[in-house]
């Protein structure tokens, strides 16, 4: 007797009893195996995709991320998105290193609890957040820190309320840059390194960060000329691991025109184009 598999269309023509018995048998059997298959697909698939943890910005707070959630969601059903709340709207204003020990003391029961490692995506000030926290925190486990926005190299100018938020930022920076030759800076380097891939986001229709090009660790040199990356002492001198990053093909690029400041966590075009094929 033939399987009644092998005649898919005409299996009920003139089907003895026996034959029907075996055809519902190995027909139950053949969904049980595929819903199982399906089963354990769909879990190891959910357990591929890495926690997502989100830093807000200057004046931010978690609420201003429920579209962001949402793509990631949509992408990757099931991921684990956690945005740390902590020092949101006002508090954004309290002084760096102190954000930084307190997102981190947020973030380190995530990683811990996360054995593939965690991604990041940090907006706006929350991207020198998380850089510092990457290069401070020993034995971190982010796999792909995605900087969206983010003043990297400083900021020049801007709204004049913030501009002694900025000056603080680059002290700030100064530091994690070993511009104060911080005897800490080769560990802080190591630390960094951890990390497998660093996506920088950034367009020039941003209008606050400024130069837009800070976004990429570019920035103004003494006539006001933008100078790209690869030139700036931080990579050439390698002093957080910018250049070592890059070596290893761990630096990408992303460029979206069109999208203002406020609008890049709601942004589907970012999304699609800079963050989504990065999460996973
Ligand atoms: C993710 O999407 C599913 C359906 O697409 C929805 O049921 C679920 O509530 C969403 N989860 C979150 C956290 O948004
Ligand atoms: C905090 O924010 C509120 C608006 O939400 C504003 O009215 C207030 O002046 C701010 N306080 C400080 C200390 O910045
Ligand atoms: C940090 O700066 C000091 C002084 O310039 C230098 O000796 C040291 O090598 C630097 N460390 C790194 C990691 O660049």
């Amino acid at each position: 007797m033939h399987s009644p598999f092998s005649q898919c269309g005409k299996a009920f023509q003139g089907i003895t009893m026996s034959e029907y018995s075996y055809f519902t048998r190995e027909f139950i059997w053949s969904a049980l195996f595929m819903v199982g298959l399906s089963i354990t697909w769909g879990v190891s698939w959910t357990l591929a995709y890495k926690p997502v943890i989100i830093v807000h910005g200057l004046l931010d707070d978690p609420d201003n991320y429920a579209t962001l959630a949402a793509f990631i969601n949509q992408t990757y059903p099931g991921t684990k998105v956690i945005i740390v709340d902590a020092f949101n709207n006002n508090n954004s204003l309290q002084p760096m290193w102190k954000q930084v020990k307190g997102f981190r003391e947020k973030m380190l029961p995530i990683m811990r609890s996360a054995q593939d490692g965690v991604n990041l995506i940090c907006c706006s000030q929350g991207g020198l957040i998380c850089r510092a926290i990457l290069s401070t925190t020993e034995a971190h486990n982010v796999q792909t820190f995605i900087s969206l926005a983010a003043p990297q190299m400083g900021q020049f100018g801007g709204d004049p309320k913030h501009q002694a938020r900025y000056r603080q930022n680059n002290d700030f920076l100064a530091v994690l840059n070993n511009e104060t030759n911080n005897p800490l800076a080769d560990e802080w380097k190591h630390n960094f390194l951890q990390i497998q891939k660093l996506i920088l986001i950034g367009g020039p229709d941003d209008e606050v960060i400024s130069p837009w090009q800070s976004s990429f660790f570019s920035f103004y040199d003494t006539r006001g000329r933008v100078v790209d990356i690869t030139q700036q002492e931080v990579y050439v001198q390698d002093s957080f691991g910018l250049q070592s990053l890059d070596r290893r093909n761990g630096l990408v690029v992303c460029t979206v025109p069109g999208v203002k400041h406020r609008e890049w966590v709601h942004s589907k075009r970012a999304f699609d184009e800079c963050i989504a094929k990065f999460l996973f």
